[in-house]
């Protein structure tokens, strides 16, 4: 049977004003709505207590496994508001697909996809007001569902008590300068994930382990860090928070296959559908890093973009790494190809151009 969200209301949720006032310049992953949707399962009797409550602090043992081994996946997606005030959001049954996969290599329960849709709709129906209104250039309301490890034991097994939850906040660009390219720092040091293991997950350990390379990244000067295939330091996976994409001078969109300890992005698979429409030739393969410095340097590579729910489309610019350079492909703002693939993207998901692929779901 599936589950209903019964609404607890909050007695004191945000003033007018002051929901406004955030809603004028949220800024990415700072502010939070009034509610969280949450449901518990237990290994002898499924999901249940479902309800959209008041956001606010969770009560956690010391002793909860996910605090000792990590035992967690978690979700990003969006709410957009069209015109007409209705609000959509893009492939979410693709992100709740994600989870059960993620929650399989993590030894979780999985929630089914129409529970997972119904605990969005519950909060967002509960939180409409937070939905930024359309027309205001990127904003959103970005979802963040996640799933732990709440039963209080040491022993290392998979949980028998889980918790699920959503938390919503509104959203403007990830990066606050725009379409502004960011520098790469190569992660020669540090690997974000290996074979067999857990980088395909959508898993905290995934993201807590990108940051030292992501640390010696903008200690070099860079925004993000590009992180390498462990085993040969060779071939190039993904940013840690985004998929990387390459146009090449014959028309190829070039992105790195699914090995396996890559995340497959919504947005990744998006694009490479998208590709066609653009006149463009999607290819999945295994990229060199070496291929990236000569590509740029001969013209065989016009442009690169990283992509992803928060951020969307980004052009990269130069990549950096200990003892060289190779120079950016993008301009000011992007190249052509970096900027149609972004409008495209955008015009469908706030409901501008015509969702021909049935992508958007409607939750409120
Ligand atoms: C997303 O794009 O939704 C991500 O998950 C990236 C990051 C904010 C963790």
């Amino acid at each position: 049977m599936s589950l209903t969200f019964d609404l607890h209301r909050r007695s004191d949720p945000a003033s007018d004003e002051r929901r406004a006032e955030i809603l004028a310049n949220p800024g990415f992953g700072v502010h939070f709505t009034d509610h969280m949707a949450s449901a518990t399962w237990s290994k002898d009797g499924d999901w249940h207590s479902a309800r959209v409550h008041p956001y606010g602090p969770i009560t956690l043992m010391p002793s909860a496994a996910v605090l000792h081994y990590a035992q967690e996946v978690f979700e990003g997606l969006k709410a957009y508001r069209h015109e007409d005030g209705s609000i959509w959001s893009f492939r979410p049954e693709a992100n709740a697909e994600r989870m059960q996969r993620s929650a399989r290599r993590l030894a979780l329960p999985e929630l089914p996809t129409e529970d997972f849709l119904a605990s969005l709709r519950a909060l967002v129906d509960a939180d409409r007001a937070w939905v930024p209104a359309a027309g205001t250039g990127e904003t959103s309301l970005y979802l963040r569902p996640f799933m732990y490890a709440s039963e209080a034991f040491l022993g290392v097994r998979p949980a028998n008590e889980v918790t699920y939850s959503v938390i919503a906040s509104p959203a403007g660009a990830y990066f606050p300068r725009g379409l502004k390219p960011v520098t790469l720092w190569i992660s020669e040091h540090y690997a974000r994930a290996g074979a067999g293991g857990t980088g395909a997950a959508k898993t905290g350990g995934n993201y807590a382990s990108s940051l030292a390379g992501q640390l010696e990244g903008t200690e070099h000067g860079c925004d993000q860090a590009v992180f390498l295939d462990s085993a040969t330091q060779t071939t190039i996976e993904e940013l840690g928070g985004m998929n990387l994409f390459f146009v090449t001078d014959d028309g190829r969109l070039v992105t790195p296959e699914l090995t396996g300890t890559i995340l497959e992005g919504v947005t990744r698979s998006s694009i490479l559908e998208l590709a066609k429409d653009l006149g463009l030739e999607p290819e999945e393969r295994r990229i060199r890093i070496e291929e990236w410095k000569q590509g740029v340097a001969d013209g065989t590579i016009r442009e690169i973009f990283a992509c992803g729910t928060a951020a969307v489309v980004t052009p990269v610019g130069e990549l950096r790494w200990d003892g060289g350079a190779a120079p950016s492909t993008a301009g000011e703002e992007g190249g052509e190809v970096t900027r149609s693939i972004r409008r495209a993207l955008l015009d469908i998901q706030y409901g501008r151009a015509e969702d021909t692929r049935g992508w958007l779901t409607r939750l409120a």
